[in-house]
């Protein structure tokens, strides 16, 4: 009887508890609304759930974001002469790895040569940045001189130009010299360009620097090492040409004449000095260096000894220029 009478009572307590329970009122706890309690259950969670679909909704539109900001950059067009040497390769992989960090950029590459060259075309497509390859071999007439400089990169720069005008409408067109060397921010320096833009240029003569020279955001003169009459003595990576004003120019080339490449240029866009956009923080920074590469020579014959036949030797070999002695 006494444990019947336990029972009973435990029972009780139980279905006290539940019923308890049951009456006490449901609680809600989301990040904004704590505590939301009582019968607006059904309508906190219909707000939850739309929540978590407006949420869902942010996210793809945040994952979105630099591919839609892109679409509105307008693009830079880097044009990049180059020709081939034993440093080639090791120039385009340097400057192709910066480009692969610069969004929204149309890489023209284009060679001094008559026939595609297979290895740039293979590191063009690795680097997945949207490329131009152009061939544009420089004049025999100027091929064949001896004794003088050269007018190197010209038919490329002209080449490169050619093929903006016929296919771009927007942007910036800036000539980049395959062995110099960029900081990433100087492509957002040039990007908004609205006639020509300019920034200083380390490691140009022995001034160390090419740059115009700002007063209180003002033009006053040139520093350059070597002005020689120049109208425009800056350095080819000192300045970008938005592709809007260079179609506003169809006569704007590049002079084949060694030394005033430059100043030929700007001089054919028809620009005076206080027209000039002085960007990189007035041209205070310097993003942009004329590195110059080390000539190297041949391989050695070593690697033509038979000890090495049947070895990766042999695969490494293909990309060597072997010395003829
Ligand atoms: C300096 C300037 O920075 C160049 O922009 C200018 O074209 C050159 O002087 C000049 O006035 O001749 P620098 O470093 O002395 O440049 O010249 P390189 O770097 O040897 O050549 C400039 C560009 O032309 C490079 O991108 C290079 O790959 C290309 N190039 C050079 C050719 O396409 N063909 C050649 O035979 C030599
Ligand atoms: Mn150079």
């Amino acid at each position: 009887m006494k444990k019947l009478g336990k029972a009973v009572v435990l029972s009780l307590i139980l279905m006290a508890l539940v019923g308890l329970a049951r009456k006490t009122p449901l609680t809600y706890v989301d990040q904004r609304h704590q505590n939301t309690t009582g019968g607006d259950l059904d309508v906190v969670k219909e707000i939850h759930n739309l929540r978590v679909k407006v949420q869902r909704v942010l996210d793809t539109i945040a994952a979105q974001m630099p591919a839609t900001t892109q679409r509105y950059l307008p693009t830079v067009y880097v044009v990049t002469p180059t020709y081939q040497r034993l440093e080639q390769i090791p120039e385009i992989t340097r400057l192709g790895q910066t480009l692969m960090n610069v969004p929204k950029v149309h890489w023209i590459v284009a060679e001094d040569a008559n026939t595609t060259n297979p290895e740039m075309v293979k590191y063009l497509q690795f680097t997945g940045i949207p490329y131009t390859y152009l061939l544009t071999p420089m004049p025999e007439e100027y091929k064949k001189r001896t004794g003088v400089p050269k007018p190197r990169g010209v038919a490329n720069r002209n080449g490169g130009m050619d093929w903006i005008r016929m296919h771009a409408t927007e942007g910036v067109m800036y000539f980049a010299d395959d062995d110099n060397t960029y900081d990433i921010r100087i492509f957002e320096e040039m990007r908004y360009t609205k006639r020509v833009s300019m920034f200083p240029v380390g490691l140009v003569t022995h001034f160390g620097l090419s740059t115009p020279v700002v007063k209180d955001g003002n033009f006053v003169e040139w520093y350059d090492g070597w002005v020689a009459g120049r109208k425009f003595p800056v350095d080819m990576a000192g300045f970008a040409v938005s592709v809007q004003f260079l179609l506003s120019v169809p006569s704007a080339k590049m002079p084949f004449q060694p030394g005033y490449e430059e100043t030929g240029f700007l001089s054919s866009l028809f620009i005076k000095p206080q027209d000039l956009e002085f960007v990189a923080d007035n041209c205070t920074k310097i993003y942009v260096w004329h590195t110059k590469t080390q000539k190297n020579q041949r391989s050695s014959r070593m690697i033509l000894d038979p000890k090495y036949d049947g070895t990766n030797l042999r695969q490494l070999q293909t990309h060597m220029t072997i010395s003829d002695n």
